[in-house]
């Protein structure tokens, strides 16, 4: 996917720097000739040296270094890539892009270009959590900017939480992403999975036992397929996958709300176990043991997100729903494919005894207008790319 392309990396200046040194090699291992530009803060980090020792290229850093533009003009350098790459995205260069600004080579090459970005951004959670980072972030997102990571976790500055760079894998992936091929190329997908997670009260929820594997599989699957896919999850217990746009839900009414934001969608692929009920009487305090009586829960039945989407004025072309059974699974499924107004219902049999629920292996039924398709018990990345090849022939 990769071969052949150009990438722009313009690493800026922070701790994930040297991270970058990695992506270049991933990049030229994968075929990409890479032109790598270092920031004046970056060039604190990683030496321009090991820089273009790495890419097998030339360093650009300066936007008045003569040589360079006698050599290549920076317009020119800024439209010679198919994409430009900033790795690590710092809280001020990502200001500097929403802003528009061009003070230096890096930000002048990403506003003069006619190609598309994608940043890595990095830096202290306080600073990604900083309204003003996230404003500027809604503003490159908005601009058409894409955008991978950031991870959460240990931070060099001692903190933990979200703002460290995306490893060079996701960021390789999500490049890839970029330039994806395939059948399902151009078509944009939305895939929801995983529980949702419903409030008791602010330290308890209700919740199921899917792990999101299934509907993990199947995003990376459509996204090997070229599509571009909107992924909307509750809290899974498997990593998000990579090279999609993850949209992080809790309940099931945040999901709908995801979903709603998501369409128009060429497909949907609803394979989240979402709580038919949420707790009406949710208590605002935690509950405390001591209180005389035992808590009484009302319930209330939440919004059902797959028949809103098959009756949605921008109904998808395709709609495909999961039906996870304990009993009478086909039966249970063709009627709920009925009842729901989807065109397809992936079935299976979430029995304890069959591990599906949280294993590695799915035996599913694929239910639609024409019958019921047996599928072999297999892996569920197996079921994934099956399921991926049926819907990009639905879809061609
Ligand atoms: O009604 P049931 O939960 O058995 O149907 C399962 C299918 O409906 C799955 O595709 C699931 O994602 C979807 N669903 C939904 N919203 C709900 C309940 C289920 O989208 N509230």
């Amino acid at each position: 996917m990769l071969a052949g392309k150009h990438v722009t990396l313009i690493i800026g200046g922070g701790i994930a720097a040297y991270k970058s040194l990695d992506l270049i090699r991933k990049l030229r291992r994968a075929g990409a000739h890479v032109t790598p530009v270092l920031t004046r803060a970056g060039a604190e980090f990683v030496t321009p040296l090991s820089v273009a020792a790495l890419a097998g290229e030339q360093v650009y850093q300066d936007l008045f270094d003569l040589k360079d533009e006698t050599e290549m003009g920076h317009i020119q350098l800024s439209r010679a890539a198919d994409l430009l790459v900033v790795a690590p995205a710092t809280a001020d260069m990502m200001a500097k892009m929403a802003g528009g600004h061009a003070d230096d080579l890096a930000t002048t090459l990403l506003l003069a270009t006619d190609k598309p970005v994608l940043i890595a951004p990095a830096m202290n959670l306080r600073m990604w959590d900083h309204a003003a980072t996230r404003r500027n972030l809604a503003q490159l997102r908005a601009d058409g900017v894409g955008v991978v990571g950031p991870d959460s976790g240990d931070m060099a500055c001692g903190e933990f939480g979200p703002g460290r760079m995306a490893e060079p894998d996701a960021i390789l992936d999500a490049i890839a992403a970029g330039f994806a091929s395939g059948p399902l190329a151009g078509k944009r997908v939305l895939v929801t999975s995983g529980p949702t997670h419903e409030p008791i009260d602010p330290v308890r929820y209700i919740a199921n036992r899917s792990s999101g594997a299934q509907g993990t599989a199947i995003a990376t699957a459509l996204r090997d397929l070229g599509a571009d896919v909107v992924f909307v999850t509750g809290p899974a217990s498997v990593a998000h996958p990579t090279g999609v746009h993850v949209v992080a839900v809790e309940t099931a009414r945040d999901m709908l709300q995801a979903v709603h934001d998501a369409l128009p969608v060429d497909a949907a692929v609803m394979a989240a176990a979402v709580a038919d009920w949420r707790v009406e009487n949710a208590f605002t305090q935690k509950i405390k043991k001591t209180t005389q009586a035992t808590p009484e829960l009302m319930f209330s039945e939440n919004p059902d997100i797959l028949k809103t989407v098959s009756s949605h004025e921008l109904r998808p072309k395709l709609v495909i729903g999961f039906a996870a059974e304990t009993e009478n699974v086909v039966a249970n499924a063709t009627t709920k494919r009925a009842r729901k107004g989807c065109d397809w219902i992936v079935a299976n049999d979430v029995s304890p005894a069959t591990g599906i629920m949280g294993g590695a292996e799915n035996s599913v039924h694929l239910v639609t207008a024409h019958g019921v398709e047996d599928w072999p018990r297999m892996p569920k990345t197996d079921v994934a790319r099956q399921l991926a090849d049926r819907i990009a022939k639905a879809l061609t």
